[in-house]
């Protein structure tokens, strides 16, 4: 029996991404290839690319330099890009990098064994098709890297929001939503395998669409089906955009334990103009309106965010608007982001990059600490309190402490004991930093 050739994955980018690559491993599995974690025995490097700034694709670009010197070491090694740098660049990145030997948009993975054996003919081989309707429903993902507790479940493709700033809807084409039982499926498999958190991911999870005969399943629905599986399956999904934070999601969360207290809701800026130029379709009020709603329904619901600095034309004044909203909401955490100019997107074409690096970068830097103190004060609130958290595995500070996470997605750290993760704690918060929670595991709760 010949040798199973071994692929190689390296991940780059959002958790879609990471999903993708576990779908493209289980692809590979069924003909002949096996994955290994070890770059050092590859016979074929995949790496799973992201083009959301000029920064991610330059780490990209970095790391196939890196490959190029393996591969002039071992000839014979071959090397695919996928992901949405080979979607937006196509065979560009051929020319543009000589050892790059395929070319895969995030659509074309089950061509993946046909381009490799058209690379082994002696080819260079491309395939950036965007489908209508690919969703890689009846892939069982391969869980690489798993911790054998938590999951991705891809739920829908693809985007149309078309927000000024972002590569995504070029390089991940239509919106399209999965089959409801083949996600039942997976899900319910997953919690077979002893899984006890799921999150559903999508570009925007919230215009989950799927019409059966007689009815339509939105996400509301969907998620609703989804905690069913068991309550002690947790369910978070990502990401939402708040015009569509519908009051039904709202009402489903709030009764429904197992679907975690955290909602991430972008909102990328607090200046209704710099809104209105980045066509997010909703306003600062419109915003607060859903903040309230959630703060209503799911009192302990955490909230975080994405925030860009320097967004094309931003004064002080809007910048200033920005951190008066975070204020506002009092945000647990967020992902911070410089402006970076994307080829091909509507601000790329129509609104000039007119924010000095040195300004963008002092703002951004304002946002950072501003954050920093409302994620130590949401923390210190957490102090004496008794959560609910689900062990994921050791912490990286020490032995002796396993890690998980509150349902709010805080980060808690406890003494190991002889905790085995995938099991749920009552724990009591005794100290924290901005990033994490500390705590002691109390005894379960007998019934009665
Ligand atoms: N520049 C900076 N940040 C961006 N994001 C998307 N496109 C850009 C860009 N061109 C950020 C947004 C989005 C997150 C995933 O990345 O905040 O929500
Ligand atoms: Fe990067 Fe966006 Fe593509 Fe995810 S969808 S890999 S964040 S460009």
């Amino acid at each position: 029996m010949t040798p199973k050739r071994k692929i190689y994955i390296e991940t780059y980018g959002c958790q879609m991404n990471f999903s993708d690559s576990e779908i493209v491993g289980s692809l590979v599995l069924g003909s002949g290839y096996e994955t290994t974690a070890n770059l050092g025995e590859a016979d074929v490097i995949l790496i799973n690319t992201c083009s959301i700034r000029d920064h991610a694709e330059k780490r990209v670009r970095q790391r196939l330099r890196e490959f190029s010197a393996l591969k002039k070491k071992r000839p014979g090694m071959i090397i695919g890009v996928l992901g949405c740098m080979a979607e937006r660049l196509k065979d560009q990145l051929l020319k543009e990098e000589p050892s790059v030997d395929m070319i895969i948009g995030p659509d074309a993975y089950r061509d993946i064994p046909d381009l490799i054996a058209a690379v082994e003919g002696g080819q260079k081989a491309v395939n950036v098709m965007l489908s209508l309707e690919e969703t890689y429903a009846d892939i069982q993902p391969v869980r690489l890297g798993t911790n054998g507790v938590t999951a991705f479940l891809s739920i829908m493709r693809g985007c149309e929001n078309y927000c000024a700033y972002c590569v995504v809807p070029f390089t991940r084409g239509k919106e399209r939503s999965r089959d409801p039982e083949s996600i039942l499926r997976e899900a319910g498999d997953l919690f077979q395998k002893g899984y006890r958190e799921v999150t559903l991911l999508g570009q925007n999870v919230n215009s989950y669409t799927w019409n059966a005969d007689d009815l339509t399943v939105n996400f509301a629905r969907l998620i609703a089906r989804v905690a069913g599986v068991d309550p002690s399956l947790r369910v978070r999904f990502a990401t939402s955009h708040p015009r569509d934070l519908s009051d039904e999601l709202i009402r489903v969360i709030a009764s429904t334990p197992n679907i975690c207290r955290s909602v991430h809701l972008p909102v990328q800026s607090g200046s209704n103009r710099i809104l209105g130029l980045m066509n997010r379709k909703y306003t600062r009020e419109w915003y607060m309106n859903r903040i309230e709603a959630l703060r209503a329904h799911i009192p302990d619901c955490s909230i975080s965010t994405d925030i860009i600095a320097g967004f094309c034309s931003e004064t002080e004044e809007d910048h200033r608007e920005t951190l008066s909203l975070m204020r506002w909401a009092a945000f647990d955490y967020t992902f911070m982001f410089k402006y970076s100019e994307r080829p091909g997107t509507l601000a790329a074409s129509k609104l000039p990059d007119d924010v000095p690096d040195p300004v963008k970068s002092r703002r951004l830097e304002e946002v950072i600490q501003l954050q920093q103190t409302l994620s130590l004060e949401s923390n210190q609130k957490d102090i004496g309190k008794i959560v609910e958290v689900l062990a994921e595995g050791r912490s990286r500070r020490s032995e002796h402490h396993l890690f998980g996470r509150s349902s709010q997605n805080k980060v808690v750290v406890f003494p190991a004991g002889d905790i085995h993760p995938g099991e749920y704690l009552r724990v009591k918060i005794t100290a924290c930093t901005p990033a994490t929670l500390m705590g002691e595991v109390l005894p379960a709760e007998r019934p009665g």
